[in-house]
């Protein structure tokens, strides 16, 4: 049976997906080159530094460490910025109104994040006590889509992987999903996020129902 459910923060909870890619973006841009919006699905779910490292690859560029880390913190800086005026009503459509079904259904909950300003943003959107347990880019040494951030989450909530669903928006989150054993619900397209065992556009279209259906469907 289901007992828990884990959510990825950016683009799953809160509209911040945006903003990291608008700050990587501008730093792109001051290096001399540019990033789209569809380079930026790639990015979605992957660490500060290994973003870097990927953007840098794609303008053709190699500097050394210290450049690199003045340029993680500089599009960090750019982006703590951005979120600086967010509010509540940054929340994603349908993630109250889901939470209220979640909490009734008794289910247990955990952040799934790699970002280490998660606890930040969980504060100025009101969702901080939300959840039973908070795993983020300070708790884990693997990013997505290592499985680490959501077997560690299913750990703090003592519960097994094949009893937790897996709400992702991104292709590496929902494979780190799959191979920790979890069931995942993509918050997209179906045809990027291919490995999802069910996908919808907002949590505003799913129901409790549907999430325990999945559970009862035959997997491989
Ligand atoms: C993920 C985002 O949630 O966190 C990525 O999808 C981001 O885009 C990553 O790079 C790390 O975030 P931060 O806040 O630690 O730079
Ligand atoms: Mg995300």
């Amino acid at each position: 049976p289901i007992k828990a459910l884990l959510f990825d923060l950016d683009g799953v909870i809160v509209d911040t997906a945006i903003y990291h890619y608008q700050a990587w973006r501008r730093m792109a841009n001051t290096l001399g080159f540019d990033i789209t919006e569809e380079f930026n699905e790639q990015l979605k779910g992957i660490s500060r530094t290994e973003s870097l490292e990927i953007i840098l690859a794609h303008g053709g560029l190699t500097i050394s460490e210290d450049h690199k880390l003045a340029l993680a913190t500089q599009k960090n800086e750019w982006y703590l910025e951005l979120i600086s005026q967010m509010t509540p009503a940054a929340i994603l459509p349908g993630v109250t109104d889901f939470f209220v079904a979640v909490k009734a259904a008794h289910l247990k909950t955990a952040l799934g994040s790699v970002s280490k300003n998660a606890r930040l943003i969980l504060e100025r959107i009101g969702m901080i006590d939300d959840f039973d347990s908070i795993i983020d880019g300070t708790k884990i040494s693997r990013g997505k889509p290592d499985p680490e951030v959501f077997l560690k989450g299913a750990a703090e909530l003592h519960v097994r992987p094949d009893e937790c669903v897996v709400f992702e928006d991104a292709v590496a989150g929902v494979e780190a999903a799959k191979r920790g054993g979890m069931l995942a619900v993509g918050i997209g397209l179906p045809s990027v996020l291919t490995q999802a065992d069910l996908v919808v556009p907002s949590l505003a279209q799913l129901t409790m129902e549907e999430v325990f259906t999945l559970s009862a469907v035959d997997r491989p």
